[in-house]
């Protein structure tokens, strides 16, 4: 069988999460095992032009990874025809002028979340990509962890009858920068550079919502900036705009209520660092990123409230663990092995740009919620 190679335009790898994620443990990773299995038995190699402002980052990086082109210069790395594919994973305000370039030069675009700050904008580049006859997809990783695809086999099985109630709890104390340094870059602090909690984590609720227990339906929700200030990765003191925590209500089509706290300023007594506890007439489950803890409603306890007495009995004790029953690969290179597969064979994909404008609808009307003081709901969207 044959083995082919794709060009592919990498742009924003310098940062965290376009080398970590993207081009460390996913890109390079199908490589190391041989390319992307196709249907018909071929494997396809991907041959990635890394993009991004700094020549010295990018020259490192490629001696680093034995990659032989890279380039300051979008324009040219679009140009170049034996590229099928553009990747995004620049900062989210850099997203909406070099995904248009890239669609205006024929390339299937895929991205990272949020596909756009704006409602508006992420239908916009919806629409030029259909226009332009590319495929689009977005990074909805969270579907592909191991926790999650757990609770997925829960609800696939039938384990918790009817749905009632899935309450979330995300978040981690994000150090302020001053005696120890953010563990996250400012950007993500500054409304005016594109961050704040809601329009980072609502687009993550809301396929992880969609996909698992039901369309999301209306959103109240209040975001604050608990941490005004903050200091820089140049140790300079800066006013954090950005919500830093946002409290929000879900309600889900079949009328499941969803629940969700994300928070970059609380310290962390949870086994991961986002749960999902999802309640059933027949049973309940709590699902992290990796693990997933279950209770039958034959194995349910009674307790008593008794304020009195000294708890004695351990509630965390009456849960299973869901066994893996298989092995586990990284959640972005599943799905970046999918959309490659989709560009090349047409393969099922339901992570387009339109499901990327989802995920930043919520976030719009999140924050349109909490400003206002009111529950809104979400329209269907269409082009
Ligand atoms: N899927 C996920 O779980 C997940 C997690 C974190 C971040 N993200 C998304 O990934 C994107 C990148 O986030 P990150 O945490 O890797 O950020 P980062 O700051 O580490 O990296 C940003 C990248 O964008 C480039 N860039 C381009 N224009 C820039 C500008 N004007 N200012 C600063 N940098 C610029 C940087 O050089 C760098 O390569 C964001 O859109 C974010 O929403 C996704």
């Amino acid at each position: 069988m044959t083995t082919r190679t794709v060009g592919l335009v990498m742009n924003g790898v310098t940062g965290r999460m376009g080398y970590n994620q993207h081009l460390v443990r996913s890109i390079l990773a199908i490589n190391e095992q041989g390319g992307v299995p196709l249907a018909d038995g071929g494997r396809v190699l991907l041959e990635p032009t890394l993009v991004g402002r700094s020549e010295a980052k990018l020259r490192e990086l490629c001696e680093r990874h034995n990659i032989k082109q890279w380039t300051t210069d979008l324009e040219s790395a679009l140009a170049d025809r034996g590229s099928l594919i553009y990747f995004d994973a620049q900062v989210t305000q850099a997203r909406l002028g070099a995904i248009s370039q890239a669609v205006a030069a024929g390339k299937h675009v895929y991205t990272e979340k949020p596909v756009a700050e704006t409602l508006d904008g992420a239908l916009w580049l919806a629409r030029l990509a259909r226009e332009a006859g590319v495929r689009s997809g977005v990074v909805q990783d969270k579907l592909f962890l191991p926790g999650l695809l757990k609770l997925k086999r829960l609800l696939d099985g039938g384990f918790f009858g009817r749905v009632l109630s899935v309450r979330g709890e995300f978040g981690y104390w994000v150090f302020e920068g001053d005696w120890q340094s953010a563990q996250r870059p400012s950007w993500n602090y500054r409304a005016e550079d594109g961050g704040g909690m809601v329009l980072d984590m609502f687009c993550h609720w809301s396929y992880v919502l969609d996909n698992l227990f039901g369309r999301v339906e209306a959103v109240t929700a209040r975001a604050v900036t608990h941490i005004p200030t903050r200091t820089d990765e140049k140790g300079r003191e800066y006013q954090a705009t950005a919500d830093d925590a946002a409290y929000g209500i879900f309600e889900l089509s079949g009328g499941v209520v969803a629940q969700i706290n994300s928070s970059w300023c609380v310290r962390v007594n949870r086994d991961e660092l986002v749960e999902f506890q999802v309640d059933g007439t027949e049973g309940s489950a709590v699902a992290g990123l990796r693990d997933c803890r279950i209770q039958h409603r034959g194995a349910t306890p009674k307790p008593v409230w008794n304020p009195d007495l000294p708890v004695t009995h351990s509630f965390r004790d009456d849960w299973q663990t869901v066994p893996d029953n298989g092995e586990f690969d990284n959640a972005f290179k599943i799905q970046w092995e999918m959309f490659v597969r989709h560009v090349l064979e047409d393969a099922p994909w339901p992570y387009d740009f339109m499901a990327g404008a989802r995920g930043v609808q919520l976030a719009e009307l999140g924050l349109r919620s909490s400003a206002e003081g009111r529950r809104i709901e979400l329209p269907e969207l269409g082009l």
